[in-house]
């Protein structure tokens, strides 16, 4: 009997696999969980999303909607019903009239962002990008093969964007420019003011904006703003939100992008080569989330910023922390350029000596250095045992 070799193969991947980036935040929950596993105490601050659950109105939709044979493909851009629900939705949050085929409905946020870069974005174009921000942003650029432009958001400005360096980085290979209100990492909230600024900054260039505001109903302070409610901006806005955030639904893979209906054909298409279409059950629960009783999402709201209130208070009161008071979203971001310590090593440090799981700035980009991004999406009384331990720990080793 001849013996059979096994021939092994090498991976060959892609070229542009090395160019696409990730998310840290999934890295670090998989350390904290295996810390976890050997039996260690960890507080999560470190995840992206609310710790409360969907609300029930919304589950039971969904339930109905299984029950009642939503199981079938839909339409790639979304079903009717939901996408004329969102059009009204936005049409009022946003004082601007919108119409079901500006609108296509996607698995989560996320699939916004790439879509638009993939169907924008040529080889060579230039997008510029809040830094520190949501890392996908520079991640699907780069895969893409275009040019990824940061724009720092400075602590100075409580980062929010600055319009006179927005100027500054607009060239004539800028392609898209993307802003995010209320911005993670940092909590900013951009004022009706500032989105003029950057509107005006932009001018009348060919130039579209992606408009990420999947925190939009997270406010403590002030009103949300959108670039979508200019006058004349609607041809060049893509603007991105969804139902992770609002209504807890992070795992029900939801959110939507308004856009000119042309675009929108297009993105459509993306939907229909890569996951044909969202969820139909999901979308029948996204009806119910919208429409029904909003008395949750003002719940969350004012939890969040009453474990807001605490954490700034105590977390200033830490020897090398400062944080300034985020306006929005569910993150602070506390600056420890006093403690001496870089973001990496501090961050890996809490995690494995104090038991407390937090993001390095780092995470968010390089300018995200001197920064720790703390998710006060846990509860009140976890976020107290975090501070509790991260002050013994600096008392220790600062
Ligand atoms: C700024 C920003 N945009 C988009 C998303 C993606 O949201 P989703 O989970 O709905 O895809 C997130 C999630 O963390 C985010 O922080």
């Amino acid at each position: 009997m001849p013996i059979m070799q096994k021939i092994s193969h090498d991976l060959r991947l892609a070229k542009r696999m090395s160019r696409l980036g990730t998310e840290t935040a999934f890295e670090v929950l998989v350390r904290a969980k295996a810390l976890e596993k050997q039996g260690k105490d960890i507080v999560h601050l470190e995840i992206g999303e609310p710790d409360f659950d969907t609300p029930a109105n919304v589950v039971e939709a969904a339930t109905d909607a299984l029950h009642g044979g939503w199981t079938h493909y839909g339409p790639s851009a979304g079903l009717p019903d939901l996408r004329q629900t969102i059009a009204e939705h936005v049409g009022r949050t946003r004082n601007i009239p919108v119409t079901p085929d500006e609108i296509v409905v996607v698995p989560g946020g996320k699939p916004i962002i790439f879509y638009t870069i993939l169907s924008l974005v040529e080889h060579g174009d230039e997008v510029i990008y809040p830094n520190p921000g949501f890392p996908i942003y520079e991640s699907m650029i780069n895969f893409v093969g275009a040019k990824a432009v940061p724009i720092q958001l400075r602590e100075s400005m409580d980062f929010r964007m600055d319009a006179n360096e927005l100027r500054d980085l607009i060239t004539d290979r800028t392609r898209l420019i993307i802003i995010n209100s209320p911005q993670n990492p940092t909590g900013a909230v951009l004022t009706e003011h500032d989105v003029r600024d950057i509107a005006n900054a932009i001018g009348d260039r060919d130039i579209m904006v992606l408009s990420d505001e999947i925190y939009s109903r997270l406010i403590f302070e002030g009103q949300h703003h959108s670039i979508l409610s200019l006058d004349d901006w609607k041809d060049r806005t893509i603007l991105l939100d969804g139902f992770s955030k609002a209504y807890a639904m992070t795992g029900w893979r939801m959110g939507y992008g308004v856009m000119r209906s042309d675009l929108a054909n297009h993105i459509a298409r993306l939907m229909t080569n890569s996951n044909s279409c969202t969820a139909s059950f999901t979308q029948m629960a996204g009806i119910e989330a919208l429409t029904g009783d909003q008395s949750s999402v003002e719940t969350m709201c004012a939890e969040f910023k009453r474990r807001r209130d605490m954490f700034i208070e105590r977390v200033n009161r830490i020897k090398g922390f400062s944080c300034r008071s985020p306006k929005g979203a569910f993150y602070t971001f506390a600056n420890i350029t006093h403690t001496g310590w870089n973001s990496k090593k501090l961050a890996d440090a809490l995690l494995e000596q104090a038991g407390v799981a937090v993001l390095s700035g780092t995470a968010f980009g390089q300018f995200g250095e001197g920064y720790l991004r703390f998710s006060i999406a846990n509860s009140y009384e976890n976020i107290a045992k975090a501070l509790d331990r991260i002050e013994q720990w600096t008392s220790k080793n600062l």
